[in-house]
């Protein structure tokens, strides 16, 4: 099987992990403190606050700006669904803002539109969470100056976007605070495991509390990474640079192959300018409305290809949803978005494989309309 992606391991971090297990010390220490120092120093931002999960850093993001009843954050509905989540969670309301089908980051055109709804609405708009979509960069220029004519904290997840640079500077590093996650789909992992990176002494403050219990002295959690995770994320760090040289060459292969052809449009950023400042962590391309994109999932498997859809949109999610599409980009993005195998490990024989498979199975001669099954027969059967 081709899976979608893969951890790169090899013997370091086993010896890593080994190390640390053979110190007897395997809880949050030495490890995690270098391992913060590191990706701090990566990213080029003041403080980091590992934890156990993107979706942990999130949360406590969100409890640190203080969200609560009847506060609204506004979040890309094409993304995965941690944000709205959690701010739903607090009992806060996610606000959705649609996408854009040209790179599935969201639309900023849409975005103050949505702010003064959401006021008019009742609602106090406290932040913005702009996502770096499978690691390409948004208009955070953009966002960051609504952000600031309206009052709101700008919170960026970019759990993908480890090594995205915008302009030289790292994606998470523009906002009050960013956050990464190092889940074995992302560009480097510890397992499961997050980051919280901003330059403010106070909030990485909060931050540092919120994961351990407050200090006693207020309401928090346990969000604390263990000593062998940093361990096995220092492993990785160290080779972000050999594993993101690895990755865009298998994306220059699938680019080679799938630029141009029917049925298949690819995000923009790929054809256009060059891609070398983006660390794209998940390749989705969109298929013709006209193509089962279900139907390529099941096909691609029998050819031993994992792929799958790329997001869901939240908006469409059984516990958000409204009765009219409020993000019709985002839906065609959830519904049209084919995910492809990539990681480091990925051979280019492999890329070649997915790509010309794929190919092949939207090719008119290839493909069949999925048969419509008539009502009367499902009755009678
Ligand atoms: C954009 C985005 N945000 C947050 C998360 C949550 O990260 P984690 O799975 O580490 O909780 C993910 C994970 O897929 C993600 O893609």
């Amino acid at each position: 099987m081709i899976s979608l992606a893969k951890p790169f391991f090899d013997e370091k971090e086993k010896e890593a992990v080994s190390r640390v297990l053979d110190s007897g010390w395997i809880m949050q220490g030495k490890h995690v403190a270098d391992f913060e120092t590191s990706i701090a120093g990566q990213c080029g931002s003041r403080h980091c606050i590992a934890v156990t999960s993107g979706t942990a850093a999130l949360h406590i993001c969100f409890m640190a700006l203080g969200i609560r009843q009847g506060d609204g954050i506004i979040i890309p509905s094409f993304a995965w669904p941690s944000a709205a989540n959690i701010v739903h969670l607090l009992g806060a309301m996610p606000i959705f803002l649609d996408s854009k089908t040209s790179d599935y980051n969201l639309n900023v055109n849409l975005l103050e539109r949505i702010i003064e709804q959401a006021k008019s609405d009742g609602l106090r708009v406290k932040a913005i969470l702009p996502v770096h979509q499978f690691g390409a960069p948004c208009e955070i220029s953009k966002v960051l100056e609504i952000a600031a004519k309206h009052n709101l904290k700008v919170i960026e997840d970019s759990a993908c976007a480890l090594g995205t640079k915008i302009d030289g500077q790292q994606a998470g590093t523009f906002g009050l605070a960013g956050i990464f996650s190092f889940h074995p789909r992302k560009i480097i992992t510890t397992g499961e495991g997050g980051a919280i990176i901003t330059d403010s002494v106070e909030f990485a403050e909060k931050c540092r509390a919120l994961r351990n219990h407050g200090n006693l002295r207020s309401a928090g959690l346990n969000y604390r990474m263990t000593d062998f995770q940093a361990a096995i994320g220092l492993v990785q760090l160290s080779k972000l640079k050999s594993i993101l040289s690895k990755r865009k060459y298998i994306i220059e292969t699938y680019l080679e192959i799938l630029d141009g052809q029917d049925g298949i449009t690819l995000p923009e950023y790929l054809s256009n300018s060059g891609h070398s400042a983006i660390a794209i962590q998940t390749l989705m391309v969109l298929l013709d409305k006209d193509i089962d994109r279900d139907k390529i999932i099941t096909r691609m498997a029998e050819f031993k290809i994992e792929t799958n859809s790329g997001a869901p949109a939240a908006h469409q999610l059984p516990i958000f949803a409204k009765t009219s599409d409020t993000c019709p980009a985002a839906s065609e993005l959830h519904k049209q978005g084919l995910a492809l195998p990539l990681h480091a490990a990925m051979t280019k024989e492999e890329a070649r494989k997915v790509a010309e498979t794929l190919i092949d199975l939207i090719s008119p001669k290839t493909y069949q309309e999925p048969q419509t099954v008539e009502l009367e027969t499902c009755l009678a059967e």
